[in-house]
């Protein structure tokens, strides 16, 4: 036995020897790979396991008896290897990274050797990968291979807002079994907001009680939360699989369902009710109220008990000061801790937490909210509203979770975020030097639940989480987005094979108009290589889309894909208005926020209207301050008319202007008022929507046009988020 596995071996040796420095089809792909000549043939093997490796061992027979591979028994790991064999050890010797794993395949046996438990099941994850993506295939052959892997970021995570919308415990697991297969190794569970608390407190039972359900607005009831047996059992199943589970309990902000449990911790005693409303909601836990603090650390007790993390997430975003400013507690803790303003409240609130929580072992992290007012002393940020927050951090020796708006919503549509977006990210902020950029302990994708009930969660994570799992496991100059995109091409099959309801890449179409000497240029790109493109112009016969279209006047465009004769994705329609503001150079704008603005300066001067999701790239958005344009033209003008929109979303904090004006003039220096409008709609009126204003005066010559519209300043007493910054969202000014 011995001698004829000695032989085998010989022979493997022999048949691996390298072919050539390669790229696996593993999502994320591997850091080293070296393939060999011939394969493993995967019939009638045997698992052999090291004592420390043996869970492994047992995942990996899980594994492969899903995918109908029988591996009978798992036997003692033996030196030498024998034929036929899978071979699962640990030996911290190997690498200072128990991330690291090696794993081998030649024509005897596949042997997986790791740094530790981790890297083990890296290793095991990779396997899995190659085998062959229809299940129980005969004479299945691996590729004979060498590979050495690690992960660039050692926290790869995906936050699961569960309490917008309530995700099933199947569901969880199975998003960990889908987080472990990727070698992403965070899940970051939202388990408390203002819509929902969702984890069983055995202190508080109304939180669960009352807090955990909600009137929708058609008068139903909607709901759930986890008991603490079914949390164990979700921080257990993950634990097995490698993947840390981190509790986000909110505070002081996003409260609402906890304070309409009990309202006594709150700053004017209640009542109120959990919401099914989205936004940002000013009813926040009191800062001046010792027994809020009592309350939330005999919570945070039973929290310590269910999740062995080190990490503690407690949010801290999102939280308006209104109340805190006007409640008597609060403005007396201000002055007892001799506290500047209520920013510095919100650290005082924050630091209390760190004590409790550092008290207890654990460490803090929090949203970058939590560096306004001093940032607590051991605490790691979170930063979503761009890098900076994650720069900041660094900066100050803090470590940092880097998971911005732009780069990580995978609540945000496509046309914000698609999959080449995402494999654009990098971690690191720019700025840093290297001892720096070591705080940067890695990234997470985000999958807020307002619009996205349980049954639509796959469809907007994937496949963009497998651009976040190979931007968190790989380096940036060993990265190539074609060889990745023809990697998840053939990895669909595999997630078919998990029954992921995956979504799109990315929009069918792609639109881009410029409008030069007189007409619109319209320029269409599939999204994909393998789509064909279809359009109507003014609801005429449909046509094949071949080369740019000019199109002269005001016409209504829609276009769509289509994938072997089948609809792929919804069609885009889209109306171009010809005005004489299209003409015009446009200056002397205030400083917008340029996420949002697609076509920057331009964008509300290119012919084209905002739809009603304000972040379609084309309204421009200004917190806190006007709005104003000048418009300048090469020749005399007549104008009459001038036509703006503007967006509101007041849960958004997207209002109406208070007021819109009209100046021209003629030498750019002398300019007249020729109209102005107060738009008549309530900041009370809900839902999100736009308004078109048109100001008409007679007509006069004019070689300049300004523009202003007043930003409502700041969310009145009565709005959720009192006293925070309002937006003004303006699209296309169209000058007639
Ligand atoms: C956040 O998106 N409010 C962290
Ligand atoms: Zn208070």
């Amino acid at each position: 036995m011995r001698l004829l596995s000695l032989f085998v071996v010989l022979i493997s040796v022999i048949s691996c020897t390298p072919k050539e420095k390669g790229i696996s089809t593993i999502i994320p792909q591997v850091q080293e790979l070296v393939y060999g000549t011939s394969y493993f043939n995967l019939n009638n093997f045997t698992l052999y396991a090291d004592e420390n490796a043996w869970t492994v061992a047992e995942l990996l027979s899980l594994e492969l008896n899903k995918l109908n591979y029988a591996s009978d028994s798992i036997l003692p790991f033996d030196d030498p290897i024998k034929a036929n064999s899978i071979n699962l050890t640990i030996d911290t010797g190997l690498n200072v990274n128990p991330a690291y794993y090696e794993l081998t395949i030649n024509t005897a046996f596949v042997f997986i050797k790791a740094a530790g438990r981790e890297g083990l099941l890296h290793g095991l994850y990779s396997l899995v990968q190659l085998l062959p993506r229809s299940s129980g295939i005969n004479d299945v052959k691996l590729a004979c291979l060498k590979i050495k892997d690690y992960p660039k970021f050692k926290w790869r995570g995906l936050l699961l807002d569960c309490s917008r919308h309530f995700m099933e415990v199947d569901f969880v697991k199975r998003y960990i079994d889908l987080l472990a297969y990727h070698k992403l190794n965070v899940l970051h569970w939202h388990l408390t907001e203002d819509q929902g608390w969702r984890i069983e407190i055995k202190n508080y039972p109304k939180l669960t009680e009352v807090g955990a359900w909600r009137t929708q607005k058609d008068g139903s009831r909607y709901g759930g939360f986890y008991t603490q047996n079914q949390i164990k059992e979700v921080v257990a199943y993950a634990s097995q699989r490698g993947v840390r589970v981190v509790p986000e309990i909110e505070l002081p902000g996003h409260s609402l369902a906890a304070l309409a449990a009990y309202p006594a911790y709150s700053c004017t005693g209640g009542p109120f009710e959990v919401t099914n409303d989205w936004g940002v909601f000013k009813d926040i836990y009191c800062a001046g109220n010792d027994s809020t603090f009592a309350f939330i650390e005999n919570i945070l007790d039973e929290v310590l008990e269910l999740f062995p993390s080190e990490y503690l997430h407690i949010g801290g975003d999102e939280s308006p000061k209104f109340r805190w400013e006007n409640c008597p507690k609060c403005k007396k803790r201000m002055a007892d801790e001799g506290l500047q303003d209520s920013e510095e409240l919100q650290s005082y609130f924050i630091k209390r937490i760190e004590n409790y929580l550092n008290s207890k072992g654990r460490k803090l992290i929090g949203w970058d909210e939590i560096l306004d007012g001093g940032l607590a002393q051991n605490a790691t940020v979170q930063s979503w509203r761009g890098f900076e927050g994650a720069a900041q951090a660094a900066k100050t020796g803090h470590d940092a979770i880097v998971s911005p708006t732009s780069h990580a919503y995978f609540d945000y549509g496509l046309e914000a975020i698609d999959l080449e977006k995402v494999y654009q990210f990098d971690p690191i902020p720019e700025g840093l030097n290297d001892e720096e950029a070591k705080h940067i302990i890695g990234g997470e994708c985000a999958m807020w639940s307002e619009r996205a009930p349980q049954h639509t969660v796959d469809s907007k994570v994937f496949p963009r989480i497998l651009a976040m799992a190979e931007v968190l496991w790989t380096y940036p100059e060993t990265r190539d987005y074609t060889a990745f995109y023809q990697n998840v091409q053939s990895h669909y099959q595999r997630l078919d094979q998990l029954e992921v309801h995956y979504g799109l890449e990315t929009i069918p179409v792609h639109f881009n108009s410029t409008y030069t000497k007189g007409a619109f240029r319209v320029e269409l790109k599939p999204g994909a290589s393998d789509l064909k493109l279809h359009y109507t112009i003014d609801a005429a016969a449909p046509l094949a889309y071949d080369t740019c279209l000019t199109l002269k006047g005001t016409k209504h465009l829609k276009a769509w894909a289509s994938k072997d004769s089948e609809m792929y994705g919804a069609p885009i329609a889209l109306d171009l208005y010809q005005h004489k503001g299209l003409e015009a150079r446009i200056s002397g704008l205030n400083e917008y926020d340029a996420s949002y603005a697609a076509k920057g300066d331009r964008t509300v001067l290119d012919g084209l209207r905002g739809s009603t999701n304000f972040r379609d790239g084309h309204w421009q958005g200004y917190s806190a301050i006007d709005f104003t344009a000048t418009l300048s033209f090469d020749t005399v003008q007549k104008i009459d008319t001038v036509i703006s929109s503007y967006f509101q979303y007041n849960l958004s904090w997207i209002f109406m202007p208070t007021k819109i004006r009209v100046y021209t003039s003629t030498d750019g220096l002398n300019y007249y008022n020729r109209a102005e409008l107060n738009p008549n709609i309530s900041a009370k009126k809900s839902g999100e929507f736009f308004e078109t204003f048109i100001l008409s005066f007679p007509e006069v010559e004019a070689k300049y046009i300004k523009i202003k519209a007043e930003n409502y300043g700041i969310c009145p007493p009565w709005h959720p988020a009192a006293g925070s910054p309002a937006w003004l969202f303006v699209d296309e000014i169209q000058v007639y």
